[in-house]
C-alpha cells in the first residue's frame, strides 16, 4: 500500500486527507493519505522516509513551503522561482520539489472564466502563497500587479524576484480590477484595516481562504455589489495537480468532489 501525507504546523485544519482519500478510493488506488504535525527539525527524517519509499509523496503547507527546500535534491522551475514547494515527489531516487499552488490559482480563475489579460491585480499579503499568485497572474498575461503587505520589507523582498510588480504602502489602495486576499486575515473572523469599501461595485474580490467559505473581506465586497470567489477551487486544483504527479492519473472534479469539502 502506498502512503502519502501533508506536513505542516498547525495541520489540524487541513482538508487534504479528505480530498486525496476520496480520489484514491474512487480511482481504486491502494494507498492512504494522512496529515502529519511536525517540527522543523523533523524535516530531514521525513525526507529520509521518502528516500526509503516508506512514504511515496508529500504535500507541504504552512510554515514549511520554503524551509523544506534545502533538504530536496531538485526543484521544478516554478518551485525555484517562487521559492515555494507544496508537493514532494520521488522520481528515480531523487526527491523533487514542485509548486502546484500556481496551477491551482490559474485553473481556479479559468474555471470561472475570469481573464486577467489587460487587468490590474492588487494582491494583499506577502506571505507564503503570494509569489505563486504573482507567478500565475503573470503566466496568464496580467501586466499590472500591485502588492501590499503590513510589513513592507516582505513585499520588497518579493519584488526582488518579480521586478516589474509595484509595491503599495499598507493603507494605499491602487486602482484595480481584481483584489486578492493572500493573508491569513479572515481565518478567524478578523477584518482588514484597509478602506476597500470605497472602490466601487464592479470589481472582483478573490480570497485564498476557503474555510470559512465567506470571510468578512468577501461579505463586505458582495454587499457593495462586487463579484466574489473563495479559494475552494484553488485548493481542489492544487491537490488535483499533486495527485497527478504522484499517481499519473487525473481524478474527476465533479459536484461530489466539491461537496465533500463544504
Ligand atoms: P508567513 O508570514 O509565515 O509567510 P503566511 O500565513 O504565509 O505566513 O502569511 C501571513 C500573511 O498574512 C502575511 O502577509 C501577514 O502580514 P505580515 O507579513 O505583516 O505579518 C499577513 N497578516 C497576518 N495577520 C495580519 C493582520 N492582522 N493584518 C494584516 N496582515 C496580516
Amino acid at each position: 500500500m502506498k502512503k502519502f501525507c501533508v506536513i505542516g504546523n498547525p495541520i489540524d485544519h487541513s482538508l487534504s486527507p479528505i480530498l486525496h482519500n476520496f480520489w484514491l478510493k474512487r480511482n481504486k488506488i491502494d494507498a492512504i493519505y494522512e496529515k502529519k504535525l511536525i517540527e522543523e527539525k523533523e524535516i530531514p527524517k521525513l525526507i529520509e522516509s521518502l528516500r526509503k519509499t516508506e512514504i511515496n509523496g508529500a504535500n507541504v503547507t504552512v510554515p514549511f513551503k520554503n524551509t523544506v527546500i534545502p533538504f530536496l535534491d531538485e526543484l521544478s522551475a516554478e518551485a525555484k522561482k517562487t521559492n515555494s514547494v507544496n508537493t514532494i515527489c520521488v522520481e528515480k531516487n531523487k526527491i523533487i520539489g514542485h509548486n502546484t499552488d500556481i496551477a491551482g490559482f490559474e485553473l481556479a480563475l479559468r474555471y470561472i472564466n475570469y481573464d486577467v489579460k489587460r487587468k490590474k491585480a492588487f494582491i494583499i499579503g506577502a506571505g507564503g502563497v503570494s509569489p505563486s499568485i504573482i507567478f500565475a497572474l503573470k503566466n496568464m498575461g496580467c501586466e499590472n500587479i500591485y502588492l501590499t503587505n503590513r510589513t513592507l520589507e516582505k513585499a520588497e523582498k518579493i519584488k526582488k524576484t518579480f521586478k516589474d510588480i509595484s509595491i503599495q504602502k499598507w493603507g494605499d489602495i491602487p486602482e484595480f480590477d481584481i483584489v486578492i486576499n493572500a493573508t491569513s486575515v479572515g481565518l478567524n473572523n478578523e477584518k482588514f484595516d484597509l478602506e476597500l469599501s470605497k472602490v466601487g461595485n464592479n470589481k472582483f474580490f478573490y480570497d485564498v481562504i476557503y474555510n470559512p467559505s465567506e470571510t468578512n473581506f468577501l461579505k463586505e465586497a458582495k454587499l457593495n455589489g462586487n463579484k466574489t470567489e473563495n479559494g475552494r477551487m484553488m485548493f481542489i486544483y492544487q491537490a488535483h495537480q499533486s495527485f497527478a504527479l504522484w499517481n499519473k492519473a487525473l481524478p474527476k472534479i465533479d459536484e461530489e468532489t466539491i461537496e465533500i469539502l463544504k
